[in-house]
């Protein structure tokens, strides 16, 4: 291979050790199918929902997993009934003002993605404060993703790049997978090695469209209100099993 050709593999590429993957993606499903089960109102099934978001973070803390993200609220979430989108924004809310002291004498280092445009002030507050607050945590990075979009994220970027091409600042040639990088929400940020997605449902959904190039995927059955420590570790298991090639060859092949 020529030196060049090796220069070109990009970092993310390295084969993972194995063992407790650093960053683990979460897209959080079943809210209102685990309430209808039980005849219960939907927004029942959202409050149980923020109950296992506390159990994951306990959880992913005590595994020794760096990063977790949880998909909140995704930028298509706005089709849902108004009384809908506005319980899931009062359930964002509440869990921010009422965990947010927790979370940083935990250690816990928060980070939100997603468009904070579009959101009202109040709650554009509580999220700067938040990451504000918790910026210089060195425990778990506890990464929310809110009003997120991957394609929308890759629009932004796109427009911040062109925006520095425009003013002189950027070479167009000189563009490669990390400048790209360094204008996404997630910049600092590892790429998932694992997401998880609960509820039965086998597809993306919009998720971290760029940051999941190489991610290893784990769909479960269950609802999302049901996820707790023991759902986690069978997924870190599963994830132990699995063999991280990156377009190279097996262990045993090379
Ligand atoms: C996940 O549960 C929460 C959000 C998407 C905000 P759902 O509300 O999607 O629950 P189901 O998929 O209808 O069961
Ligand atoms: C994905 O779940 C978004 C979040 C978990 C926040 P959805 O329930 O919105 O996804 P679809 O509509 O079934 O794909
Ligand atoms: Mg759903």
């Amino acid at each position: 291979m020529s030196g060049e050709a090796k220069r070109s593999i990009p970092a993310f590429a390295q084969p993972s050790g194995g063992g407790v993957p650093a960053h683990v993606a979460i897209i959080m499903d079943g809210n209102g199918r685990w309430a209808a089960q039980r005849g219960l109102p939907r927004f029942e099934g959202h409050r149980r929902g923020v109950e296992a978001i506390r159990r994951a973070v306990r959880a992913a803390g005590d595994l020794g997993i760096r990063y977790l993200t949880v998909y909140s609220f995704s930028s298509e979430n706005w089709r849902r009934p108004a009384q809908e989108v506005s319980d899931l924004l009062g359930l964002l809310k509440r869990f921010v003002r009422h965990d947010l002291a927790e979370l940083h004498a935990n250690n816990i280092r928060v980070r939100i993605i997603g468009l904070r445009e579009g959101l009202t002030q109040d709650i554009r507050m509580l999220l700067d404060e938040a990451e504000q607050l918790t910026r210089d945590n060195t425990g778990l990075t506890l990464v929310i993703a809110f009003n997120y979009g991957g394609r929308q994220e890759i629009v932004q970027a796109m427009r911040s790049l062109a925006r520095q091409v425009k003013d002189g600042t950027l070479d167009p040639d000189a563009i490669d997978m990390d400048t790209v990088e360094t204008a996404l929400d997630t910049y600092g940020i590892p790429d998932p090695d694992l997401v998880i997605r609960t509820s039965g449902e086998q597809r993306v959904s919009n998720f971290l469209t760029w940051q999941t190039a190489y991610s290893e995927f784990i769909f479960l059955p269950d609802f999302w209100p049901d996820f707790d420590e023991a759902t986690l570790r069978a997924a870190l298991l599963e994830y132990g099993r699995r063999e991280r090639r990156f377009g190279g060859l097996s262990a045993q092949a090379s």
